[in-house]
């Protein structure tokens, strides 16, 4: 299968994987041919990129960090415990102290498949229709998390507090009006102020709700601190600012920018580490920049690249240990189509991916 850009794709083509909505029911059924219908829903939906069947790599693979079932029971979670709450106090989410140790138990299950995952994490694999961008984001910031927690050998004890903490850092963001959260246009800056609230509303709703430990709160209320003291609401510096809310602030940064979004397309992710990699060292700690770089499938598989030396193909599997360097099944040279095979840019250090296409056919959509 490739990934591609859904307004490059033309009627007749086949999906390689389906699209669900958040409650698990197919939108749109892989195998059969896209009507022009079918992909303006795509399109209306905000997807940025599908996966389509493709004679040449039909036998690669791509598989989702954590299983279907699991992505939609933490959904409905999340979206429960979201919305379960009372704009008028901090002090009740009787949803979250009935169902903490569900939560726990959905962490639990995200860390075991995520740990048992012979490859490295990408999220593009799974093509869901949401009803709310803040629920299936919180998922999101889960999996990198507790993948990046998992690179640097936190033990399991601190994994699930910073699952449960991933999960809940934005809970704040219930508190803001609804048409200010969705606001398309450029945010006043009274209104950004209101944005910014939603750490000290998730704190103090946190550190609220009976068993929700503590850290959990801070999660919500450190995520976006800064290690240069620029962040928000306090302008906490370094270490300061708790290792937990440190990690959190990079996986939540990549998965805004290279999440679908109504004004905007998705980043690929080799341009959401590049935004990481521009604030290594004043915005995030440059270690746990380089520690994210290993964790995730920078290009990842069925992603059309061209190479350094003229050739393009479409990545076919990850090198775990060289997350930049992945094996390519080469489909051209020079512009001119070949028949396939494969080059392991992991022992042809010479070569390096120069650019990635998404778009079907020789345009670049950018
Ligand atoms: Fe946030």
């Amino acid at each position: 299968m490739r990934l591609v850009h859904t307004k490059s794709i033309d009627p007749g083509t086949k999906l390689a994987k389906a699209v669900y909505n958040e409650k698990g029911k197919i939108l749109i059924q892989k195998n059969i041919e896209l009507t022009r219908r079918m992909l303006n829903r795509l399109i209306q939906y905000n997807i940025t990129y599908v996966y389509i069947k493709d004679a040449f790599t039909d036998d690669i693979e791509v598989n989702p960090p954590v299983s279907e079932e699991v992505r939609i029971e933490a959904y409905q979670m999340i979206k429960s415990t979201f919305s379960d709450f009372n704009k008028e106090s901090f002090h009740s989410n009787s949803f979250l102290f009935d169902n903490s140790s569900r939560m726990n138990n959905i962490v639990q299950e995200i860390l075991r498949q995520i740990q048992n995952q012979d490859e490295v994490v990408s999220i593009l694999s799974d093509v869901f229709v949401n009803d709310n961008y803040v629920f299936n984001h919180s998922l999101n910031v889960t999996i990198y998390s507790l993948a990046l927690g998992t690179e640097l050998g936190l033990n399991r004890s601190k994994l699930e507090e910073l699952g449960l903490g991933a999960m809940l850092h934005d809970v704040g963001k219930m508190f803001i009006p609804q048409n200010i959260l969705q606001k398309q246009s450029r945010l006043t800056e009274e209104e950004f102020e209101i944005i910014k609230g939603h750490t000290e509303s998730g704190f103090e709703f946190l550190r609220n709700t009976p068993n929700v430990p503590l850290l959990a709160a801070h999660c919500a209320f450190q995520h976006h601190e800064r290690i240069d003291g620029s962040g928000y609401p306090r302008g906490l510096k370094d270490k300061e600012i708790h290792p937990h809310a440190r990690l959190l602030g990079i996986a939540d940064v990549f998965d805004a920018v290279t999440s679908d979004r109504v004004y905007r397309d998705a980043m690929l992710p080799h341009e959401g580490l590049e935004i990481l990699y521009a604030g290594a060292g004043t915005l995030f700690d440059k270690e746990l920049v380089e520690a994210f770089r290993r964790t995730i499938a920078v290009y990842p598989n069925g992603l059309t690249v061209e190479l350094s030396d003229g050739r393009t193909g479409v990545v076919a599997r990850q090198n775990n240990n060289l997350c930049e360097r992945p094996v390519i099944r080469v489909l051209e040279e020079h512009g001119v189509e070949i028949p396939p095979y494969e080059l392991d840019l992991s022992k042809q250090l010479d070569v390096v991916v120069s650019s990635c296409r998404t778009a079907l056919g020789k345009e670049k959509i950018k």
